[in-house]
């Protein structure tokens, strides 16, 4: 089992009866969501959950998890989800999926938010590995960039997979991937991402994990939000 599967399996051994779980996107989120449909078919788990993307929808499908309707979801026990970046004060990026307005309605509206990755996802700081996503409304993305460069951002619109064209959210919207100076925290970040209108969501998810399970080396870390 990788370090994946390890904290997957035991984020998946939390879950109880009765509980409304958002499943999250990637590879580890999917490691999470076959374990809680093994618990399912073989434990008689019995749960309800939402999807964080369209990716995420098709696994629960796949293995038969009880899908809700996300306009129907007005609370959540636990999301449980990747990450591309944590930092030690639990700030997360996230957003290579680029479905951001899903997984930070979840992040925000769920009791508990728990959030599994292996040690390549340590970092010192936020932005240290990625440029932060920054989904823009389509026709606001100049001045969105403009606002952005103000600020010191640097970066530009993603390209799709095979580079043919511009990425896109499940809902149509653009993606800008900016880099910052190493000085601002995820806190600055946050505040100012926030503000700028034109700006549909942003891949930094700042005081909003519960816990942070890293694996490392076959062992599991367990961080908590103080
Ligand atoms: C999805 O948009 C991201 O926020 C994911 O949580 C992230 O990319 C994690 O992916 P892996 O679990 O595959 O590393």
């Amino acid at each position: 089992m990788n370090d994946k599967q390890l904290v997957a399996h035991y984020a998946a051994a939390q879950i109880k009866n009765g509980m409304v779980v958002g499943l999250g996107t990637g590879s580890t989120a999917n490691y999470f969501i076959a374990e809680l449909a093994r618990r399912q078919n073989e434990e008689n788990l019995k749960i309800s959950t939402v999807s964080s993307s369209v990716a995420s929808a098709c696994e629960a499908k796949k293995y038969g998890l009880p899908l809700l309707d996300f306009e129907n979801v007005n609370a959540l026990d636990v999301y449980v989800d990747g990450a591309d970046e944590v930092s030690p004060d639990l700030s997360l990026l996230k957003g290579q999926g680029a479905d951001l307005v899903r997984e930070k309605l979840l992040a925000t509206a769920s009791k508990e938010f728990v959030v599994l990755v292996d040690s390549s996802k340590s970092v010192e700081r936020i932005g240290q590995n990625f440029a932060i996503p920054i989904e823009v409304m389509p026709f606001a993305w100049q001045l969105v960039k403009k606002q952005l460069e103000i600020h010191g951002g640097q970066g530009d619109l993603r390209k799709n997979a095979d580079k043919t064209g511009l990425a896109s959210s499940s809902y149509g919207s653009l993606i800008l991937d900016m880099q910052f100076d190493a000085r601002m925290d995820a806190k600055q970040l946050n505040d100012i991402l926030n503000s700028i209108s034109g700006i549909v969501e942003h891949g930094i998810f700042y005081a909003l994990a519960t816990s942070v399970l890293i694996g490392k080396a076959g062992q599991i870390q367990i961080l908590q939000a103080q």
